[in-house]
């Protein structure tokens, strides 16, 4: 990267992912949310880039988060409010910034209430199904994108 500038990741985790490693271990894996965390931070250090978590149950929490817009990318996980939330959509559009939905299942291969997310439109794009990787992968994409930009 040309500049010296500290790029920032904010990873928003939405309702009940605090739960990850004793929820649904089946659809959602056995580790735990710590864990996820710790791994991220850890592979964002390598590229010199600061990475903040943030796991929240409260839909107004994670819009504050989304609009305060403290960050260059956002990879956000919204949970259950990818189906139902036009408040995220709608904080998505608003500010305007790079942002990467991710979910850990396969949400197109589930239930049909979970084949509509209200934010794949509006966000870089959507990586689902692939347990704690889809995070990693989510962050390789973040820090392509990122790359590419400071060229
Ligand atoms: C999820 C999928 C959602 O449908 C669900 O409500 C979640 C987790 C996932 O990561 O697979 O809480 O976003």
């Amino acid at each position: 990267m040309k500049t010296n500038k500290k790029v920032k990741i904010l990873v928003i985790h939405g309702p009940n992912l605090h739960l990850l490693g004793k929820r649904q271990p089946d659809i959602y894996g056995k580790f735990t949310l710590e864990e996820i965390n710790k791994e991220l931070k850890q592979e964002a250090k390598k590229s010199k880039i600061e990475l903040q978590t943030i796991q929240s149950n409260s839909e107004g929490d994670i819009v504050e988060a989304i609009t305060k817009g403290c960050y260059d990318v956002l990879i956000i996980n919204p949970a259950a409010y990818t189906h139902t939330s036009v408040a995220i959509r709608d904080a998505l559009l608003g500010v305007e910034k790079p942002a990467i939905e991710i979910h850990l299942s396969n949400i197109y291969k589930r239930e049909d209430f979970r084949k509509k997310s209200l934010v794949s439109d509006v966000v870089m794009g959507t990586i689902s199904g692939f347990g704690k990787t889809s995070y990693t992968l989510a962050l390789e994409a973040a820090i392509n994108f990122l790359q590419e930009k400071q060229k």
